[in-house]
């Protein structure tokens, strides 16, 4: 006989079925279901279905949805010391974001969210986020002169955009695909597996692997939903949240070859900028330090 559910709660993932971070979302489901001995049930809604990230953070915030993923861009908005982990050319790669989200500085983050009715429980691996365009390659600071590129709802976002040369228009995942296809964006910038699973590279075949950015993101709790919880199950709940992401993480890195491979099997043309160019990139990104983290110099 089936055990009757104590709790059941909403979960809210942007991405496909068969995407890491929605796998991810799955097997944290699992784990708590088989922990509570399926007293707490919790079903994920991916593709959207529940709203673009940032209505899901204000749907978080009064507990209209009590679980959800989200990119650190959208989130910073709401709790700005984010902005920090995620700033152009900050990490000089996967294993540097790594030791920084797991070590004492990692934490010290996830102990900063009082006041925001949210409460972080895992990082989650979303890659380097690269430029991609429609009308032709981008391979140098002044191809991308003018040209206007979808960035996530984020201030940063929009003002390294600009600091760039380009133009940056604010817009939801979901939205981009036909925003390339219409002429409405001339471009965007994202990782490889949300390039070839959203099928942008489709209307925008020149990707410019130029690594700007790495976004970590994080499963969050509603505050109002875990004041409700027991003990007994937040703890349970933290420790599935952090033995998902460890298995969204070797996921992640599988789908980072897979798309890689289909989109250039599709015919994308894929430029890699020279150290030169990449530094004129980086110089052009670097006030944006100024702006985002002076207060926060530590
Ligand atoms: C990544 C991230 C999403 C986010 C998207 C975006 O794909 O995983 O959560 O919505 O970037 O560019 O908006």
């Amino acid at each position: 006989q089936k055990t009757v559910p104590e709790f059941v709660l909403t979960y809210a993932e942007n991405q496909a079925e068969d995407y890491p971070t929605t796998q991810g979302a799955y097997k944290f489901a699992e784990l708590v279901y088989e922990q509570t001995g399926g007293r707490v049930e919790i079903q994920v809604n991916a593709g959207g279905v529940l709203g673009d990230e940032k209505t899901v953070i204000e749907q978080l915030q009064f507990g209209g949805v009590d679980f959800a993923r989200v990119s650190l861009s959208p989130l910073a908005e709401f709790v700005p010391k984010l902005n920090v982990l995620q700033m152009p050319y900050l990490y000089t790669g996967r294993e540097h974001m790594w030791k920084v989200l797991e070590g004492p500085i990692g934490t010290d983050f996830m102990n900063s969210f009082g006041g925001s009715s949210l409460v972080p429980l895992s990082w989650y691996d979303a890659g380097a986020r690269n430029f991609y365009s429609t009308a032709g390659p981008i391979e140098s600071l002044d191809d991308i002169k003018g040209l206007k590129i979808r960035v996530q709802e984020s201030e940063l976002m929009m003002d390294t955009i600009q600091a760039l040369g380009a133009t940056p228009v604010p817009m939801a995942f979901g939205d981009v695909y036909s925003g390339l296809q219409t002429g409405e964006i001339d471009g965007a910038e994202n990782n490889w597996p949300s390039y070839e699973s959203t099928r942008h590279y489709e209307v925008a075949k020149y990707f410019t692997l130029d690594e700007h950015t790495r976004v970590p993101e994080l499963q969050l709790a509603a505050q109002s939903t875990w004041d409700k919880l027991p003990e007994e199950y937040r703890n349970i709940i933290r420790d599935c949240a952090q033995k998902s992401a460890l298995y969204e993480r070797e996921l992640w890195d599988e789908r980072e070859k897979t798309s890689e491979d289909r989109v250039r099997r599709a015919g994308c043309v894929v430029t890699e900028l020279d150290a030169g160019e990449k530094e004129r990139f980086q110089e052009a990104a670097a006030p944006m330090y100024e702006k985002y983290c002076s207060e926060y110099v530590d």
